[in-house]
């Protein structure tokens, strides 16, 4: 049967271990890391071709997954808003069926978890989740592939998640439950994270000797964090919210003060794009601390791992 992936709730923490170990030796293999890196080309997906659905804009997802897909010897396609339009222009269905007779493997951003859902369903090929409102599995991978390479284990680590409990904190959470990390949510009243997510995560969690935690107190969050995470408060669809959001997530940015009560030696970490002077501020981004590119850089290492696990 195929495998897709839609949330790493459905992967076992073996599978998510054994992805990030695959995405390190990637990584090695390919002669990074930093800038100018690598770029040794392997035949795995030679004649496999792979389609990006996007129905948002992105910079990260799209240039890692299709760079990612020729270092594997794959032909990778970009299909924009404009030529797919998911359920306007034609039903989720058939988009499914038509792409499944075209290529390998589609991997989609799109703005409803329902509409990966159903691509997933009807696809007789695998399929990759790149966004959706509810998750951002990909990016939570390179998330804890970055934070292993830097501490060097995943137990006895707390993570601080401050700010919306939006998608990509659904994925991290459920990420670190899978591996032993403890996290610590603070964010406003009306954004907390989806009640039903936050449950079936504390169940894994407890499983694997951890805690998901959550509070209004950023202070609290932080304190003796190893993992301090920062995501923009308006995420992509909710711009009219901006001013609202802006006013309500003050008290909630990540600076100097805040990050004092952190462990000496945390680190800061942001999935990207990120807005300096609102979520956080640029001396903390842009500061030591920071991890920012590789988090930005591990997209690639493990999602080319995703790619040989779930098309070779
Ligand atoms: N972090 C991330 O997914 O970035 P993009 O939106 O640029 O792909
Ligand atoms: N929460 C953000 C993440 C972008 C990578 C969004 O959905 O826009």
């Amino acid at each position: 049967m195929k495998r897709d992936l839609i949330t790493l709730l459905d992967y076992s923490s073996a599978e998510v271990l054994s992805l990030i170990d695959s995405a390190d030796k990637l990584k090695k293999e390919n002669g990074s890391t930093g800038s100018p890196r690598g770029g040794t080309v392997r035949g795995d997906l030679k004649g496999k071709s792979v389609a990006l659905v996007f129905q948002k804009p992105s910079n990260r997802t799209r240039v890692s997954f299709e760079v990612g897909v020729h270092e594997l010897g794959g032909y990778c396609l970009y299909l924009g808003p404009d030529e797919i339009n998911l359920g306007k222009r034609e039903s989720t269905h058939d988009v499914a069926k038509t792409l499944s007779r075209y290529v390998h493997c589609i991997v989609a951003r799109v703005f409803d978890n329902k509409d990966i859902v159903q691509l997933a369903q009807y696809a007789d090929v695998p399929v990759i989740n790149a966004l959706c409102d509810l998750y951002h599995p990909c990016q939570a991978l390179a998330d804890i592939q970055t934070i292993r390479e830097k501490f060097g284990k995943f137990q006895s680590l707390t993570l601080a998640y401050v700010g919306d409990g939006n998608n990509v904190f659904h994925s991290l959470m459920v990420a670190c439950a899978k591996v032993g990390i403890n996290v610590r949510f603070a964010g406003p009243k009306g954004y907390d994270p989806n009640p039903a997510i936050l449950k079936q995560t504390q169940g894994v969690a407890r499983t694997n000797g951890c805690t998901i935690e959550c509070s209004r107190d950023p202070q609290w969050a932080v304190k003796g964090a190893h993992v301090i995470y920062a995501d923009v408060w308006v995420s992509m669809g909710q711009e009219k919210e901006t001013a609202k959001r802006i006013k309500q997530f003050k008290g909630y940015q990540i600076n100097t003060d805040l990050v004092k009560q952190a462990q000496k030696d945390y680190i800061f970490m942001h999935c990207l794009p990120a807005h300096r002077g609102l979520e956080v501020t640029a001396d903390v981004i842009d500061g030591k601390h920071s991890v920012i590119f590789n988090q930005a850089e591990n997209r690639l290492h493990v999602q080319k791992a995703v790619l040989l696990y779930l098309l070779s």
